[in-house]
């Protein structure tokens, strides 16, 4: 109540006195409450920049660019700054000299025609050769940007396959002895060692994009793409699909997992492993494995150590460790878990999953059984 009272007066205060008496009141030309606007707005801008800067910026917003933590995620952000930056100084500079034009030359009754300059080749010159010298500006940093950002990875980088699906991610991390680990949606990273990721998509477009770790890429069918940065920074990192790939496009997000080198191989040690089997005194997950492994999960799913290895649904065989399930939009609970078996495609539209025919009684085996996944 009281901070919606504040708010209101705030607005009040803000907004420009009626028409009638700013044309009154003020002998400037451009009255006094858009002068007061402006002044706000200029006194604004760089509060707001640090802002954007911020911890409280990055709580709020956790899928920022204003925040980089990798070498590759620094390198756009500067080139950003660079061209906003110009880009102020341009468009100020601009609208100063039309503002004071408008002003100088405004009509009076009975001045004379300004002196006409068409045809001046200084000025044609200046205004040409400016312009050349802000884009060169721009563009030599943008262009030892593109090859800065594409090096050749090092030997020891950690490669990591990233599929997009419609619509949730795949992570495939090629092991040594020939073996794959497989996980969605969660990509596990360690801090310290350049990831190298090979993108690619066997249906839609998609795009990979992880904001604090690094620009935007494609995921393109008949073709590897590759995205090569260093985590520096321990943490849990939002990311989302940043190209239009259908109904739930905007419903594709992901985890980026941060750890410590040897959190990094204890997660892929374990994930490696196969999946855990139900205590045979613990009925309600033995019995939920017998539902999952003998009914229509099978067709879609993989769960390693048992018999099922579908590939067109995400791999559950450590599901009750991921933070969040439905490709981040739904934390991993048994409510929310529940809430998704019990009918996907209205959590997600057009989800690949239909709606099954299951009972409460089984939803309740069946939650049993993938939490135990662990
Ligand atoms: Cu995948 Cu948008």
């Amino acid at each position: 109540m009281g901070a919606g009272r504040t708010r209101a007066q705030q607005t009040n205060a803000n907004e420009p006195p009626p028409m009638k008496s700013r044309a009154t009141q003020s002998g400037s030309p451009w009255g006094a409450a858009p002068a007061r606007l402006w002044s706000v707005a200029l006194a604004a801008a760089p509060l707001l920049l640090a802002a954007c800067g911020s911890k409280e910026h990055l709580r709020q917003y956790p899928q920022t660019t204003f925040y980089p933590t990798t070498q590759y995620a620094r390198t756009t952000d500067g080139l950003f700054m660079l061209s906003l930056i110009l880009g102020v100084l341009v468009g100020a500079a601009v609208l100063g000299i039309m503002v004071y034009f408008l002003w100088r030359y405004r009509y009076r009754p009975g001045a004379p025609e300004p002196k006409q300059i068409h045809g001046n080749t200084r000025l044609e010159v200046a205004w040409t050769l400016i312009p050349a010298v802000i884009l060169a500006c721009i563009a030599v940093p943008t262009v030892r940007a593109i090859f800065n950002t594409q090096p050749e990875p090092p030997a020891d980088a950690l490669t990591v396959e990233v599929v997009g699906k419609q619509w949730w991610w795949e992570f495939r991390y090629p092991q040594p002895n020939g073996d794959t680990v497989i996980t969605a949606n969660e990509i596990h990273v360690p801090v310290g060692r350049t990831v190298h990721l090979l993108l690619k998509s066997d249906n839609v477009l998609h795009s990979f994009w992880v904001p604090q770790m690094g620009g935007k890429r494609d995921l393109i069918t008949n073709r590897v793409n590759h995205l090569i940065f260093k985590p520096e920074q321990t943490g849990v990192y939002f990311g989302q699909c940043a190209e239009f790939c259908g109904e739930s496009h905007s419903l594709m997000r992901m985890r980026m997992i941060a750890h410590t080198p040897q959190g990094f191989q204890q997660w892929l040690t374990s994930e490696a492993a196969p999946a855990a089997e139900p205590l045979p005194t613990d009925s309600a997950v033995a019995l939920g494995k017998q539902l999952v492994t003998t009914g229509p999960c099978v067709a879609c799913h993989t769960i390693k150590g048992t018999p099922m290895a579908g590939r067109t649904g995400p791999s559950l065989t450590h599901f009750g460790r991921r933070r969040t399930l439905a490709a981040g939009i739904l934390d991993n609970n048994a409510e929310n878990l529940r809430r998704w078996l019990r009918d996907p495609p209205e959590m997600k539209p057009g989800s690949r999953m239909p709606k099954l025919d299951l009972g409460e009684q089984q939803i309740t085996y069946i939650v049993a059984y993938l939490q135990s996944l662990q």
